[in-house]
């Protein structure tokens, strides 16, 4: 499209959205220009019409509205000057599981899990068809697609059953599995589920492999999400001296995280240049400001002093600040619950074992992190403003738990 006929186009939204009704708002077309240049790079004047539509929505409770300015706060925090992981990575936009039964946090988990590796697939497969022009630079080989749909196929593996979609295993090639997969998913997503998965990509820039990389992102945080459920119901159990209902919670968690570990191989394939060209954009936000990750962390017992007064605590004021008001953990719960006789030795013991097979998970998570960061940024700084990998490869060995501390040796 020529540059006065984008020009004029722009000129038109921004003067509609001068008067839009925000019950009528025209998300497809915001979306397309801020897909069509990146969020750093819209400018000023759809900006100024986006935060006007957001004050115009002040005191209006509904829940379309309300939607509204959680989309308007993702898509205005490099103009407020908030930028920052969460709207980055449009948090509050995806229904995460949040609190409550264990059972439908992980229902929920895995349905986002599905929606989110399947979308990404989704845009990898309309890139290379050509029919899509989002994120044109940067684009994949048709080599790197086969290897993309293989790795995001094994990353939906498990939740497919879950869900009863339709067999996607008549395809043989991992391309045709995944037009499959996308076909059939995308047939069973209500109309709610394919807005949030739309609101909530709005990438830095126009390089390709951000779309993987947002949605990777996406996902592990629901994994984070459901496993902070899981490991405040170990300390409930534990405080109830049930003994057998801490082990399931603890192995509920073990299984989550390790189901998410291929999203790491799938995120592995991107490209370096073309991280290393969006990343620019991205100064600030940084998973390490991921409150679900450090709230599972702090179920499992109050980090060092060291820690909390560090980045990694820095980047969470409000979980910092919960945990120096006292959350209930699993390590100093397993001790009072040992030491008052409501959990007999056997059973403590074997919390102990599924403890450490726990903490077995986390470490791998954790070198696989640091692995797949050393690749991407070789000895740069983080954009969370840590030195980097060294900032990683120190948080690898830092005890999960104390109570384990015996375990440590068999693993
Ligand atoms: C290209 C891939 C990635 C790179 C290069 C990378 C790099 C980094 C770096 C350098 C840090 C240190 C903080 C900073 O200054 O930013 C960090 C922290 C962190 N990253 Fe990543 N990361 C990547 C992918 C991921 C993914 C997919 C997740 C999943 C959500 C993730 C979760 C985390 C978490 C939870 C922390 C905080 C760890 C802590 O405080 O101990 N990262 N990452």
């Amino acid at each position: 499209m020529g540059s006065t006929v984008l020009a004029a186009a722009m000129d038109e939204l921004v003067a509609r959205l001068a008067e839009v009704d925000p019950g009528k708002f025209p998300y497809a077309e915001v979306l397309k220009e801020f897909r069509r240049v990146g969020k750093h790079f819209v400018s000023k004047e759809l900006l100024g019409a986006l935060d006007a539509v957001r004050r115009r929505l002040a005191g209006r409770p509904t829940t379309q509205d309300r939607l509204l300015g959680r989309f308007l706060d993702c898509a205005l925090d490099k103009w407020d000057g908030r930028y920052d992981y969460s709207t980055y990575v449009g948090l509050t936009l995806l229904p995460l599981p949040d609190g409550g039964d264990p059972w439908r946090a992980l229902v929920r988990r895995d349905r986002l899990h599905l929606l989110l590796v399947t979308d990404a697939l989704r845009f990898e497969i309309a890139a290379a068809d050509g029919r899509t022009d989002a994120l044109p630079r940067l684009r994949p080989t048709g080599r790197m697609l086969t290897k993309r749909c293989r790795l995001g196929n094994r990353a939906v593996g498990r939740e497919l059953g879950h869900f009863h979609v339709a067999d996607v295993e008549v395809a043989t090639d991992p391309i045709g599995v995944s037009r499959q997969l996308c076909e059939a998913v995308m047939a069973s997503a209500s109309r709610d589920e394919l807005r949030y998965l739309e609101l909530s990509m709005l990438p830095v820039y126009v390089v390709h492999d951000e779309y993987l990389f947002i949605r990777v992102l996406q996902a592990f945080e629901a994994t984070f999400a459901l496993m902070a459920v899981q490991l405040s119901a170990v300390v409930r159990a534990l405080a109830a001296g049930d003994g057998r209902g801490a082990v399931d919670a603890l192995k509920a968690a073990e299984t989550a995280l390790r189901g998410a570990a291929p999203l790491f191989a799938l995120l592995a394939t991107m490209q370096v240049p073309a991280f290393r060209t969006f990343r620019q954009f991205t100064e600030g936000a940084s998973a390490i400001q991921s409150e679900n990750y450090k709230i599972l962390e702090a179920f499992c017992r109050k980090p060092d002093p060291q820690r909390l007064e560090s980045a990694a605590y820095g980047s969470v004021p409000e979980i910092r600040r919960r945990v120096m008001d006292g959350i209930s953990n699993i390590d100093e719960t397993l001790l009072a619950a040992r030491a008052s006789g409501r959990l007999t030795k056997p059973a403590g013991d074997e919390v102990a074992t599924a403890m450490a097979d726990f903490e077995a998970a986390i470490k791998l998570w954790r070198r696989t992190h640091h692995r797949l960061a050393v690749r991407m940024l070789g000895d740069r700084p983080g954009t969370g403003y840590t030195e980097g990998t060294r900032y990683l490869e120190h948080a690898i060995d830092v005890p999960v738990f104390l109570a384990t501390g015996e375990s440590e040796g068999r693993r």
